[in-house]
């Protein structure tokens, strides 16, 4: 049996659990009553998440003694809106729940972000649990305590931090995720070994086709090592005014991409090409050796993610850029690498650099 991992996130005036194993969600119930002395509790899913694995957290929560409630919201990120917020309210405030009935989220960030954010706003705030199903809410969406949803106008608008009372991990529901999905959260994986461990980096040079072949015993020692390094930078950065910025390492050009291609490049397939054009640009800059550059493509390479093909008009990528939300002060702050497992934010870029390392995709 692969052992409990723990990772504690303590923030002032709130510490919590991730924990992560095979087979927890059975648990889940249990883990919970050890927090909450609450009769009821809500789930909130979406409609891709499969039975089994929603009628197994029901089925644990009610041993723990707690009278569950379902609420399914359709899956997708268009659905990730006001308008389904209301919905959930619609459905749960008729529950008579109290300050004291946590919710669940049972799903990948769309649901995590979205219950979060019911979490944080029913009844003034009640205790939130992330139960996170794809790689991606593992290793990134259900850490840090940002919840929200989209507008019209942008992505993520409307939110607020809300933190979890506990983050419960079982590897064994990525068994059922599509392999696209898979992909996507190895791009996050490898973007953080890349601004913060140099040791890791190179375990995913041995190990990372591992995950593909969805190695429950690897993924488990994965999520862990993920989810410790998002944690220590969220912990020293709470509220996104410092360090956290290096998490958006391969996200300047990658939210330009995404959002160029209408979404037809996924957010990892985008990460993991701006993640080659931000490493393009430290070579240019100096800041990184061709033969750390090659390292970084081959890894992305074995992930089953994109380095190059980019069929986007090139211009329209580095205009977009100039809109993007990290512009400060006119001009575009970049993440780049120190050499690998290292992260500088730079304000000083050529723009002829950055076409050049956008050129570079194609
Ligand atoms: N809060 C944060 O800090 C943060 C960080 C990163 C991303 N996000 C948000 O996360 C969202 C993306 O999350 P995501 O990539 O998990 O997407 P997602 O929630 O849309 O899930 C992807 C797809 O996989 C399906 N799915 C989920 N788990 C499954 C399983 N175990 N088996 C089969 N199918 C499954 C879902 O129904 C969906 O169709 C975005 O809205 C993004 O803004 C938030
Ligand atoms: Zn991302």
């Amino acid at each position: 049996m692969t052992a409990e991992r723990t990772i504690r996130v303590s923030l002032q005036g709130h510490a919590y659990d991730i924990t992560v194993r095979p087979g927890l969600h059975a648990d889940a119930g249990a883990k919970l009553r050890a927090l909450s002395k609450a009769a009821k509790a809500v789930v909130i899913t979406d409609s891709n998440i499969p039975a089994a694995t929603v009628s197994a957290m029901v089925t644990s929560l009610a041993a723990a003694g707690f009278a569950a409630t379902v609420a399914t919201v359709p899956a997708g990120e268009e659905h990730k809106s006001v308008e389904h917020v209301l919905k959930l309210y619609d459905q749960i405030l008729p529950l008579r729940i109290d300050r004291h009935t946590p919710i669940v989220a049972l799903g990948g960030g769309v649901i995590g972000d979205m219950t979060g954010f019911v979490a944080a706003t029913i009844l003034r705030g009640v205790p939130f649990v992330q139960c996170p199903t794809t790689l991606l809410s593992m290793v990134d969406a259900s850490v840090g305590g940002k919840t929200g949803v989209n507008h019209t106008v942008g992505k993520n608008l409307i939110g607020a931090f809300h933190q979890p009372i506990a983050v419960l991990v079982d590897p064994n529901v990525l068994k059922t995720l599509p392999q696209r999905e898979l992909r996507g959260g190895l791009a996050e994986c490898i973007k953080h070994d890349l601004i913060r461990d140099a040791e890791g980096f190179a375990n995913l040079e041995k190990d990372i086709g591992r995950a593909l072949a969805v190695d429950i015993k690897y993924l488990t020692e994965l999520v862990a090592h993920n989810v410790a390094i998002k944690a220590r930078v969220v912990e020293a950065d709470p509220f996104e005014r410092g360090e956290r910025a290096h998490l958006n390492f391969g996200h300047t050009f990658g939210h330009a991409i995404e959002s160029i291609s209408k979404y037809s490049y996924s957010h990892g397939e985008s990460v993991a090409l701006g993640m080659v054009a931000a490493t393009r640009l430290g070579v240019l800059l100096d800041l990184l050796s061709e033969a750390d550059e090659r390292r970084i493509r081959n890894v992305i390479t074995a992930a089953g993610l994109p380095i190059d093909g980019l069929k986007l008009d090139r211009n329209q990528v580095v205009d977009s850029m100039a809109f993007d939300k990290k512009v400060a002060g006119g001009k575009i702050r970049f993440v780049l690498l120190d050499g690998i497992g290292k992260a500088v934010v730079r304000d000083d870029v050529p723009v002829a650099l950055v076409r050049e390392a956008v050129e570079s995709l194609v």
